[in-house]
């Protein structure tokens, strides 16, 4: 095993850092303006739904496999069953994956930074909803601006990566994340004395069909699971295989999966309202959490204090999820190719800095913004520039298809033995096991599969479709 190898302070120390892998943009930007896009209501019950039945059976599956093995995931897929096995295709996923979705994460985590920024310097004071709208809107647009923030991001988080495992990510995670909690929770009681409680409640947990897509928002429930969790990409085989083997899996999975889906809900309950008491339309896409919070700083007494904290901490949570998303393809080049953790660390943080690019110039309107729109707006409904696309690929079909991978292999090519061992070492709860194994056979691949599928028009081959 590579010398570079840590391990984990604590059990405590792993609950924060994969929670802190957990807990991030997904929870906090992505989750709140794809309910929005999904009418609300009935997207949050079937991305419930996912959560439950699909997400935290693989991510046990996942903490299984690195807690096992010890090793990332491509090294953690062959000990698991044989070199050149074509089940170590998942493992080669992973590492792209991480590399793709690091590329845009960067660029919101800039824009979060950014905000610290503005807000720090009151610049919504006295800006009416719309004006603070159009302020993000110009941030959108700025090619230079958002390339700066990207480059900066990423330079914070090889830094935390290169200070290696235990030293770097869990002790941020364990200052800042419940600082966040609290943060997010005087935020929720300033949203309750908005006059748009009421209806905000409502739009998150009312039963809302109208803008539902059957094929399109069960694929987007699916993908923002997969996305929140961090699964299906090997980023919890890694954060797992610095976990020691008495550790457990079942009741650590079942925190971090009810911790991510808290801050999620808790985000909604007070994004919407807000967005409700300023007249706002809850359909914002990406900006919804950038025109929201600000809106309800700039009328909040203490908001001039709240706000620069509020994003300082968001920017911090981007962090804990970033530096685990490096964490997957430095792992692999350490554990496989013998690299130092600096060399490792430098050339995969250095590449997703430059894949990043298009992705900070994709709201302008060049190539991978504008012209990328235009030109493949017939296929990509709504017309998408470059950093849509790869975020509509990656969290939509890259992380189900992973997680589709890591489910058959936990269900279907580990042993029986070593599986029920390894899922009751450890853990009171080893009464879960034929239910989690049940899972993993038939529901999540069936499932995940039916909502592929469907997704991509099938079965309407066979009796028409309502939708476009
Ligand atoms: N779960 C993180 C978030 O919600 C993002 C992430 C995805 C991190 C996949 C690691 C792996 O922000």
């Amino acid at each position: 095993m590579a010398m570079d190898r840590g391990q984990w302070g604590s059990r405590l120390g792993f609950i924060l850092a994969a929670a802190g892998s957990a807990i991030g943009l997904g929870n906090l930007w992505r989750f709140p303006y794809i309910t929005g896009e999904n009418g609300g209501g009935l997207f949050v019950i079937v991305y419930l739904l996912c959560v439950a039945l699909v997400g935290l059976p693989i991510m046990m599956a996942e903490i299984f496999i690195g807690r096992t093995a010890q090793n990332s995931p491509v090294g953690a897929i062959r000990s698991m069953s044989r070199p050149r096995s074509p089940w170590m295709g998942l493992g080669w996923l992973s590492v792209v994956a991480a590399f793709v979705i690091l590329s845009f994460y960067s660029v919101v985590a800039g824009w979060s930074m950014h905000y610290v920024w503005l807000s720090a310097t009151n610049s919504f004071k006295g800006l009416s909803p719309e004006q603070i709208g159009d302020v993000f809107d110009s941030l959108y647009q700025n090619g230079g601006l958002n390339l700066f923030w990207h480059v900066v991001f990423m330079v914070l988080t090889i830094g935390i990566v290169i200070a290696g495992i235990k030293r770097g990510i869990e002790f941020w995670s364990r200052i800042l994340l419940p600082a966040l909690f609290v943060l997010l929770l005087v935020l929720l009681v300033y949203a309750m004395t908005t006059g748009g409680f009421a209806t905000g409640f409502k739009f998150v947990f009312g039963f809302h069909a109208e803008k539902f897509h059957p094929a399109r928002s069960t694929l987007a429930a699916l993908g923002q699971a997969f996305f929140s969790l961090s699964l299906g990409m090997g980023a919890l085989i890694t954060y797992g295989s610095y976990l020691r083997r008495d550790e457990d899996v079942v009741s650590t999975s079942i925190i971090v999966c009810g911790l991510d889906t808290a801050v999620a809900l808790l985000a909604a309950m007070i994004l919407f309202p807000i967005l409700f008491a300023a007249g706002l339309d809850p359909d914002q896409s990406v900006g919804l959490a950038f025109v929201s919070l600000p809106i309800a700083f700039s009328q909040m007494p203490a908001g001039a204090l709240l706000g620069p904290a509020f994003f300082l901490l968001l920017t911090f949570a981007a962090l804990t999820s970033a530096i685990s998303l490096l964490e997957v393809a430095t792992a692999y080049f350490i554990d496989e190719k013998g690299w130092t953790r600096i060399k490792a660390t430098l050339v995969t943080g250095g590449g997703t800095l430059l894949l990043g690019i298009p992705s900070a110039l994709a709201g302008g309107p060049g190539f991978f913004g504008g012209r990328l729109k235009e030109a493949t707006k017939p296929v990509w409904e709504g017309g998408k520039n470059w950093f849509d696309l790869l975020e509509y690929f990656s969290n939509n079909w890259m992380l189900p298809l992973g997680g589709l991978g890591i489910a058959t292999f936990v269900a279907w090519r580990v042993g029986d033995a070593a599986r029920e061992e390894g899922f009751r070492t450890g853990t009171k709860l080893g009464m879960l096991y034929w239910g989690w194994v049940q899972l993993l056979r038939y529901l999540v691949p069936l499932g995940v599969l039916l909502i592929l599928l469907n997704a991509v028009g099938f079965f309407a081959l066979f009796w028409g479709n309502g939708e476009g």
